[in-house]
């Protein structure tokens, strides 16, 4: 299985506090048959982590990879951030202060929770309409798509694709969270499911029961796709036909 969306990287935002966690995640991940990880920290955040792509993020990545790889855990962590959509973030981008997922076309985006419907149709728009392609993390967790179900159909019209959190499905966030997770699951929306883990304790990385509720709740073919088909696709940057 591969990651997409994982706070891993230590030090930086409230997910790994330290190299220690770090690891721990990382050994985690692997024993729930993870391969890959996308490191990807919180960038953008208004008054909050700021996280702008730089060599010294690169640098994160390398030494974490290099304590995985002296534990002889196969894991391969791939650089990627999640994004806060706030206001002005195109200017952002085009000064280079975002990474896309493996420096693919695809972008993890988030959301204020409060985010309006239409404000966020057009800025996934800007997005799609330089070539991206914007993953919502988490679409379950926003109070517009509680409201406005067709918000879902809405997005992958426009050409996103929807990332749900694990988490979600058993409902660590609530219950409308939780009742929007399995109905973006249930009517074949979701194009990927993704820890967004944020320690070893809670929140963890550990995916191997998700991907067996799928599989064994719809199909085997669907587990695989949310959990590894498509999440490939994305490091291979390769088109994902979504429904
Ligand atoms: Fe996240």
């Amino acid at each position: 299985m591969i990651d997409i969306h994982c706070h891993i990287l230590p030090g930086l935002d409230d997910g790994a506090g330290n190299m220690s966690d770090a690891i721990e995640m990382a050994d985690l991940a692997a024993s729930s048959g993870i391969k890959s990880i996308i490191a990807t920290p919180h960038s953008n955040i208004p008054g909050g982590y700021r996280n702008y792509w730089s060599l010294s993020l690169e640098d994160d990545i390398k030494i974490l990879q290099s304590e995985i790889n002296n534990r002889n855990n196969p894991l391969t962590i791939y650089c990627g951030q999640e994004v806060f959509l706030a206001s002005g973030f195109m200017e952002l981008l085009h000064k280079g202060n975002f990474i896309t997922l493996n420096r693919s076309r695809y972008i993890l985006v988030e959301f204020d929770m409060l985010e309006q419907a239409n404000v966020a149709y057009r800025k996934l728009e800007q997005l799609i309409s330089e070539g991206y392609v914007p993953i919502v993390a988490h679409p379950e967790r926003y109070g517009f798509v509680w409201e406005q179900k067709e918000s879902v159909y809405r997005m992958k019209d426009l050409g996103a694709l929807l990332q749900v959190n694990k988490g979600s499905l058993k409902g660590r966030f609530g219950k409308n969270e939780m009742d929007v997770a399995i109905e973006i699951v249930e009517t074949f929306q979701a194009d990927f499911i993704a820890s967004d883990a944020h320690s070893q304790y809670s929140r963890t990385p550990y995916l191997a029961d998700v991907h067996e509720f799928i599989s064994e709740t719809y199909s085997s073919d669907y587990g695989d796709l949310l959990l590894k088909v498509n999440p490939q696709k994305v490091l291979n940057n390769e088109t994902i036909y979504s429904f």
